[in-house]
């Protein structure tokens, strides 16, 4: 009890609520209104989190919703919820696993001959883990679902995309990016420091390589009306870290619990990268509450992108008639 009367334990409460009435403060809330009716908009991992809050929002402004999911389960319970609050009947809900790159060529194959059009493309599905492991396709599992997944999915669905433009494809990155140390050659090897770690090293990579693709596809499509940009939706309370152990893990989720923002609030970025007018003829751009920021330094590297992209073709084993090639 006088323990938590002490000056230390009031000063660092003080400072604690200060910083979260700032971070209250200055969350930026897409303030665009534009209807998506006659749109269709597909978003990964739309279950939960972020991607829920950017799927329901779609919904409510009248577009065709496509929620890609990995559980059955999960994701007739976030249909239904989407369809109970927005009234919009025309969501629907298609299952894919982004540990396996023939369940994302099914799951394209899908789309591509029951969809009419894709408007938006939201690469949201992202995890974090502590074990470090290889798929059945022998690719990182981050790698694998944070973005090699990705990257074949945008490549299978590219010309759904540019038969729909004006479209938008937004990647979901992250202020880890930030600090990735990524290197070709290292880019599908596990890393055995972090082993039963908080595997943040990959998780970064990962992110960096969502930033590296944004950079290097807005050249390959060039003046084409597809644009792509790329996104960091802030610290957002999720469930992002549930597949986690270690101390590294408990740190996080006293700051997340503390400080962390709403899916809600951290899904206003993506929603105003994929449906304002401000951001219509902008490509290749990284944003933050709603603003374009700098690329970070780690992902200007043009030659490393164009490297890494190379690498991503092999290792989504992709064919050559599907490549992405400079026009
Ligand atoms: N939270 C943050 O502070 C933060 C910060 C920066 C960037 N981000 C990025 O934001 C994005 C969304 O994350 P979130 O925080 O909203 O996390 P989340 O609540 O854990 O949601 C992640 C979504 O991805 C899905 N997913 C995971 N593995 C999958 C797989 N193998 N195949 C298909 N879908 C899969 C999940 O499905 P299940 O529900 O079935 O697991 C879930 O729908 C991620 O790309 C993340 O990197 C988050
Ligand atoms: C669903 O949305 C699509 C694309 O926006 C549209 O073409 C279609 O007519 C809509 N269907 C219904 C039943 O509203
Ligand atoms: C992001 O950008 C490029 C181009 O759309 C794509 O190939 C890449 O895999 C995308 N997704 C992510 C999450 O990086
Ligand atoms: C990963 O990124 C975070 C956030 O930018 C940074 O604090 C951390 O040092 C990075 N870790 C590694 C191993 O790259
Ligand atoms: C954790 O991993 C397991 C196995 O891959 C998966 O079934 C589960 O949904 C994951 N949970 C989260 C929150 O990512
Ligand atoms: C993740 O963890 C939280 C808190 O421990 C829990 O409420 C939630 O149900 C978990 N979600 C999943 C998908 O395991």
């Amino acid at each position: 009890m006088l323990y938590c009367l002490s000056i230390p334990f009031i000063i660092v409460a003080i400072a604690a609520i200060l910083l979260k009435i700032y971070i209250k403060l200055t969350i930026k809330w897409n303030n665009c209104y534009n209807c998506l009716v006659g749109k269709t908009a597909l978003v990964t991992g739309a279950n939960i989190g972020i991607g829920y809050n950017t799927a329901l929002d779609f919904a409510k402004r009248g577009a065709r919703v496509i929620l890609a999911c990995r559980n059955k389960g999960r994701a007739e319970d976030a249909l239904r919820r989407i369809i109970k609050t927005t009234g919009n009947q025309n969501v629907t809900y298609k299952l894919v696993d982004f540990t396996s790159l023939q369940s994302v060529r099914d799951f394209a194959a899908d789309i591509n001959k029951n969809e009419e059009r894709i408007d938006i493309l939201v690469n949201n599905a992202g995890i974090v883990i502590s074990n470090e492991e290889y798929t059945k396709d022998g690719i990182q599992t981050v790698l694998h679902v944070n973005h090699i997944s990705p990257f074949l999915l945008t490549h299978l669905l590219i010309d759904k995309l540019k038969k729909s433009a004006p479209s938008r494809i937004v990647n979901v990155s992250s202020l880890a990016a930030k600090n990735a140390g990524l290197s070709v050659n290292s880019i599908n090897k596990i890393n055995s420091i972090s082993k039963n770690f908080l595997n943040i090293a990959m998780y970064n990579d990962s992110k960096l390589c969502n930033i590296l693709f944004t950079t290097e596809l807005a050249k390959r499509l060039g003046e084409s009306t597809v644009t792509v940009n790329a996104v960091h939706p802030g610290g957002v309370r999720t469930n992002i870290l549930n597949n986690t152990s270690g101390f590294v893990k408990d740190i996080f989720s006293i700051l997340m619990k503390l400080f962390f923002v709403t899916s809600e609030e951290g899904a206003q970025t993506q929603i105003y990268l994929s449906v304002s007018n401000d951001v219509a003829h902008i490509t290749g751009g990284l944003f933050e509450k709603c603003k374009q920021i700098d690329i970070y330094q780690t992902a200007q590297d043009a030659d490393l992108a164009r490297k890494v992209w190379e690498k991503s073709e092999e290792l989504a084993k992709l064919k050559d008639s599907e490549k992405i090639s400079y026009l």
